[in-house]
């Protein structure tokens, strides 16, 4: 590791939660950080629904991104003790559990498969059938025909994640600049910096690119630094359970209803997340009447008195996914620049382990040995990829 005279030791392109925990963990270890963000806190975190599921979310073909997973979910205790502290926030962390039904036949083979996966890989979940699913939660359809009851899964609520980070950062020194950024700075073969939208160039010996799903537009990337990001969109619902009808669920509740994934994730405050689409629309956003009506209608088939709650907010977001829909963690083709991108569905869920991991890689050089599988460079040979053909149109991050 270089120590420059003036300018940072690292500038963190973003200021997502993935960006601000990587400021934090680094701060801490004594390094002088900043953040560029146009609205540092913003970003998916402001929409995803925070669901800790390294257990219900297991799909065949992942079984190593479980491992980093794993270590992420094992970490959150301390990891939002340490945060609340240091930041004098609540992160709403709940250790609830999750509850994953079947309403037909072809969901409860689909659910069966996932158990048996779960337990060869070593994962706790327990086999419930419908009547027992109903006394844990009553408000489920009387149609449940089984579920698996996972007491590990547990939630945060993203948004108040984002907020508790941002603050922890202010407290640690880490300097923001609330701006765009035009373009990472590259001299002598090293990236250097990067130039915002006021024309200042603020300098730092690492960058790291941690902008979502805008990380492979980012003007000034050399062609071969490959960042295989693709946007995928995810609308989600927001309703509010009235005192009345408390507790309307007390734990994650989801399923598979016709091939789609629905998710309702009750909060201690009385929201209910609602979640979550997943489409291939590249970057728009934009609340579709279809996107509403299918959680709502398979939110409904689940739990039939959603439908007497009030609806507070629709919104979009966009996941970072990559390829394999694993993240992005460490060194690239280019010195000096590391990504820390691409956590697809478990961003809020890797959110301490890639703090960890980042601080690690920053102050050693060293990648730790958890985070080698998801190094940038297993994508080295694959620009002609869609993703990569996405990724290279430019704009500001
Ligand atoms: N992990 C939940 C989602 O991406 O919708």
């Amino acid at each position: 590791m270089r120590i420059s005279a003036d300018g940072s030791d690292v500038l963190v392109v973003g200021g997502g939660i993935i960006g601000l925990v990587t400021a934090w963990r680094a701060a801490q270890r004594g390094l002088r950080v900043t953040v560029a963000d146009p609205d540092p806190g913003g970003g998916a975190a402001q929409v995803a629904a925070g669901m800790l599921a390294a257990v219900t979310e297991l799909h065949y073909g992942e079984q190593m991104l479980l491992g980093l997973n794993v270590a992420s979910a094992e970490r959150y205790p301390d990891f939002v003790a340490e945060l609340e502290e240091a930041s004098g926030q609540e992160t709403a962390f709940r250790t609830c559990g999750t509850l994953s039904v079947a309403l037909d036949a072809d969901d409860r083979a689909h659910l069966r498969e996932l158990h048996a996966l779960q337990q060869r890989s070593g994962l706790t979940s327990q086999w419930l059938s419908g009547r027992e699913c109903r006394r844990l939660e009553p408000m489920l359809a009387p149609g449940v025909r089984g579920g698996l009851r996972v007491d590990g899964d547990h939630q945060v609520d993203p948004r108040r994640l984002a907020s508790a980070l941002l603050t922890a950062c202010e407290r640690a020194g880490v300097v923001f600049r609330r701006d765009r950024v035009q373009r990472l700075t590259v001299t002598g073969g090293r990236a250097a910096g990067a130039v915002l939208a006021d024309g200042q160039r603020p300098a730092a010996d690492q960058v790291v690119l941690a902008a979502g799903s805008l990380s492979g537009r980012l003007p000034g990337l050399p062609e071969e630094v490959a960042v295989p990001v693709r946007p995928v969109k995810g609308q989600v619902l927001r309703l509010v359970v009235p005192s009345a009808y408390a507790p309307f669920l007390s734990r994650t509740v989801r399923a598979v209803v016709r091939g789609s994934h629905v998710y309702l994730v009750p909060r201690a405050d009385g929201e209910l997340v609602v979640g979550a689409t997943s489409e291939e629309m590249g970057w728009d956003t934009t609340v579709t009447a279809g996107g509403v009506y299918e959680l709502l209608r398979d939110a409904h088939e689940l739990v039939p008195g959603i439908t007497e709650l009030p609806l507070t907010e629709t919104r979009a977001g966009l996941r970072p996914a990559s390829p394999d829909n694993a993240p992005l963690l460490g060194p690239t083709a280019l010195p000096g620049l590391h990504l820390a991108t691409g956590h697809h569905r478990n961003g809020v869920l890797l959110t301490p382990v890639t703090g960890e991991v980042m601080a690690t890689l920053l102050t050693t050089g060293e990648l730790p040995a958890m985070a080698r599988p998801f190094s940038p460079n297993r994508f080295a040979t694959t620009g002609d990829s869609p993703a990569s053909a996405s990724a290279h149109e430019e704009q500001p991050v």
